[in-house]
Order: C-alpha cells, then sequence, then structure tokens
C-alpha cells in the first residue's frame, strides 16, 4: 500500500539539519508566486521535515506532473454519530468521504442525538470515532447556559453555540444567558463557532414551498441581528462564524478580525439553482446577486475559511413538503472538489483556496497543518488538473446516496496522505481507520509555531 518506510539518514540542505526521513515525495507545488518542482522529506512520525529541490537516501515517490498540495480542515461536518436511524451516516462513512475529497481533518458538530452537552456524552462520541476514523477528527461540545463548559473544556475541540434553532436545535440562549455564556468560553481558551441566525428576525407567518419562500423566512437581517449580538463578548474569545451567507456581514467580521465560514452550497447556489427541499438549508440560499458578491469576496480572499456543513440527510426526509423537510445537504466530498474546478477554470487563484480550506482553518483550531512547512503533518493531496470528473451522486459515497451538485465538475485528488501514510491511490481508499481525536495544540497567532512555508 505505502511506500516502504525504511528510514535513512540525510542532510537536507533546506531543513537546515540532519534529519531521520522516511519518505520522499516529489512533484510540483505552488511556490513563490508559480508552480515550481518541489520534494518533501516526511519523517517517521508523519511530520514534514525537508523540502527541497532534490532530496535523497529515502525511498522517494515522484508523482510526475501533478501538484502536491496540503490536504484540507473542514471545520464543520455533521456526521450524526450516535444519530437517527434514518440518516445512515456514522465517522466510517463520514471519514471515507473527507478522505476520498482530500479533506485531512474534519470538525464534528455537536447537535447529535443526544446532543454533546456533557463529559459523558463526548466520551461516548469519541469512542465512536477511535478505531473506526479514517482521518483526523475533532469533536465540538454545545455552548448551552447548563452545559459544564469548564469539564467540557478538558476533553473537546472547540465549543459550538447555535443561537437559532436548526435540526435536533429546539432551545437557544436567552440575551440574558448569553454574556455569560460567551464569558465562560472564553474563559476555556477553547475556539467558538457560531451558527448566527437571530430568530426574532424570522416571519413565521409565511408558509414556504421554495428556496426562495426559505430566504424570505430567514432573512440575512436575522444573520446581521445575531452577528450585533456577539459584539458584547470577551475580546479574548477565539469566535468564529459558522456559514456567512452575505458579504457585507463577511466584510464586517472581518474589519473586526474575527474567524467565519462560507459553504459551498452558499458560494456556488442561489434559491433558485433548484425547487425542491434538496436546496433548502440553514441559513438559506440567498439571491443570485447576493451569492455572486460572497463568491467575488471568496475569490479576493477576504473569506477567511471554507466549510462543508455536511448534513447527510435521507433522500425520504428531503422529500417531504417543504415546510416539514429537514435542512442542510452532503457536501464533505465534494467541497474541495468543486472549488479546485473553479481553479482550473480560472475563476479563483490556487493560493486563495489552499488559504480558505487548508491553512487559515487549521489555524483557527491550533493545528500544525495546512501548509507545505517544516514542522506541519505531511498531510498532503496529489492533484492532477486534467482528471476532471463529472459529478454524480452514484459516484459518491454518501449513503444519503443524493448531492445538489449532481452534473457539476469536480477535480478529486487522486492521491491523499495522512501523516505520511497513502490512504488514497487512484481515487480508492486504500488506508486503515487510523484516525485520531485532535485538539488545539497552540493559540492561533500567539505561540503558533512559525515553520517556513513555501505555500503562503
Ligand atoms: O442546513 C443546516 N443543516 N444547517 C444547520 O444549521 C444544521 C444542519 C444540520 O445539522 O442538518
Ligand atoms: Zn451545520
Amino acid at each position: 500500500m505505502t511506500a516502504s518506510r525504511r528510514t535513512t539518514r540525510r542532510s537536507s540542505p533546506e531543513g537546515g539539519r540532519s534529519r531521520d526521513l522516511a519518505l520522499v515525495l516529489a512533484g510540483r507545488t505552488w511556490l513563490e508566486g508559480k508552480i515550481r518542482s518541489i520534494e518533501i522529506g516526511i519523517d517517521e512520525e508523519g511530520t514534514i521535515r525537508a523540502i527541497g529541490r532534490s532530496l535523497q537516501g529515502a525511498p522517494r515517490h515522484d508523482v510526475g506532473e501533478s501538484l502536491l498540495l496540503p490536504s484540507a480542515t473542514d471545520l464543520h461536518v455533521h456526521f450524526r454519530d450516535p444519530g437517527r436511524e434514518s440518516e445512515p451516516e456514522d465517522f466510517a462513512t463520514g471519514t471515507l468521504q473527507a478522505a476520498l475529497g482530500g479533506v485531512g481533518l474534519v470538525a464534528d458538530m455537536p447537535n447529535t442525538r443526544p446532543r454533546v452537552d456533557t463529559l459523558d456524552r463526548l466520551r461516548a462520541k469519541e469512542a465512536r470515532v477511535q478505531g473506526r476514523a479514517l482521518v483526523d477528527v475533532l469533536l465540538y461540545a454545545a455552548a448551552t447556559p447548563r452545559a459544564p463548559i469548564d469539564l467540557l473544556a478538558r476533553r473537546a475541540g472547540a465549543f459550538k453555540l447555535y443561537l437559532s434553532p436548526t435540526t435536533d436545535v429546539d432551545e437557544v440562549p436567552t440575551s440574558a444567558d448569553l454574556d455569560l455564556l460567551l464569558k465562560r468560553v472564553a474563559a476555556t481558551n477553547l475556539p467558538l463557532s457560531v451558527h448566527a441566525e437571530n430568530p426574532d428576525r424570522f416571519d413565521r407567518e409565511i408558509e414556504p414551498a421554495n428556496p426562495p419562500d426559505w430566504n424570505r423566512v430567514r432573512p440575512v437581517d436575522a444573520e446581521r441581528a445575531a452577528v450585533d449580538s456577539l459584539r458584547r463578548r470577551p475580546r479574548s474569545l477565539r469566535l468564529h462564524v459558522a456559514h456567512v451567507t452575505d458579504a457585507t456581514i463577511a466584510g464586517r467580521l472581518r474589519k473586526e478580525g474575527d474567524s467565519f465560514e462560507a459553504t459551498p452550497h452558499h458560494l456556488l447556489l442561489s434559491m433558485r439553482s433548484g425547487d425542491g427541499a434538496k436546496f433548502k438549508v440553514n441559513p438559506p440560499l440567498r439571491s443570485e446577486r447576493q451569492r455572486r458578491a460572497l463568491w467575488e469576496a471568496f475569490v479576493r480572499g477576504a473569506v477567511p475559511c471554507l466549510a462543508s456543513d455536511h448534513a447527510p440527510h435521507s433522500p425520504d426526509e428531503k422529500q417531504r413538503p417543504f415546510p416539514l423537510a429537514p435542512s442542510g445537504m452532503p457536501n464533505v466530498e465534494t467541497m474541495l472538489p468543486l472549488l479546485l474546478a473553479r481553479v482550473r477554470a480560472g475563476d479563483l487563484p490556487l493560493p486563495v483556496l489552499l488559504a480558505a480550506a487548508c491553512d487559515r482553518p487549521a489555524r483557527w483550531i491550533g493545528q500544525p497543518r495546512g501548509r507545505i512547512a517544516i514542522g506541519h503533518r505531511a498531510d498532503l493531496l496529489v492533484v492532477d488538473f486534467r482528471e476532471r470528473r463529472t459529478i454524480a451522486a452514484r459516484g459518491l459515497h454518501a449513503p444519503c446516496g443524493w448531492t445538489a451538485f449532481e452534473g457539476w465538475e469536480g477535480i478529486f485528488p487522486r492521491e491523499h496522505y495522512l501523516r505520511g501514510r497513502r490512504i488514497v491511490e487512484g481515487g480508492e481508499f486504500v488506508g486503515d481507520p487510523d484516525g485520531t481525536i485532535v485538539r488545539p495544540e497552540f493559540a492561533p497567532d500567539r505561540s503558533a509555531p512559525q515553520p517556513r512555508s513555501i505555500t503562503e
């Protein structure tokens, strides 16, 4: 399966010191403004130890004309494990899709059944990851007024706060509870992702029949009001706003220095892209004009993170009458391939995509990954831009069996390395279930190691 891992001692000209390399990957990458040849030396632990034009002495795998890129980190997935019978997703199936879609680390949301709001429930979820996950996993705990925040912070990787009802979330904090909750989370130093919609701004008079109606029920104004309510937070809080749909809100968050994400569906689809409940998501798909403004902000590099909000609802549930159908769509396998296809089409600069999909999400959760840099994890993809594929649900691996991106073009990684071990080869999974649970290793931009990066 993997190249042999015999360790060879050699001196690496650009790594500066003699290191034991277990594998050298040779190919091309984005370097100082253009595509150049590169060799990456990886040690036995799966850390990048040398970067150069010609590294010798260790088993070498040459990927030829293909690109070597860092794997993505997806800050927002719902793997429903433990979950409902109707959704046959779990950590094994979810992380398989991640591996094949070029995502080496997923952050799993706490709105499972039961919700992850006690230490026992968090431990129970950890047990489901171990021995099953094919890529690394970070677990969110639910930040609710009654949750034991300090206890949860000892094991969780981050917190998630819902300011509005959504799938398996009925209760949200009152405005009085919110201030205290934000203070308690800030004191833990763990990052906090927020679902920012204010339900007071929802229009409950409308009986929604299609995505444009859904956009009127849960308007952008509700997002704006929720983001406003976060202004009173402690400055030390490591805040991240999930699925921002509007470029003006994005601009404001950026000015304030907060982290946030946009999803592939809000970047690529509008409320007119499809009629049925498959296109029902929270927050809703917006107008084509708003979508285009968000896309333009993304292309300019003004959206720090890309995240899938992978929500694998069953086709039966999605076929219910629109008002009763659940919100969300599967996306973890297609997120990076869809955006790599936009790079190939010349619509999106590759370094912008790498920053949003790989580097910045990893920084927000304090993980040394997401760049081809010494000291970073050797989680790497081999991508050939000539290998275009038409996305079809039957060629994907989501047990729910549908995608809103049927017929779109995707560029899927040909190989995926996790800690220097090949887990995907020729688009097939060839690894083992040895994904690990990760937590922040450093606070972003403070004690973060400053590896010498070649893909910034
Ligand atoms: O569309 C969504 N689906 N938005 C959410 O906030 C939750 C998610 C889910 O869990 O299904
Ligand atoms: Zn979500």
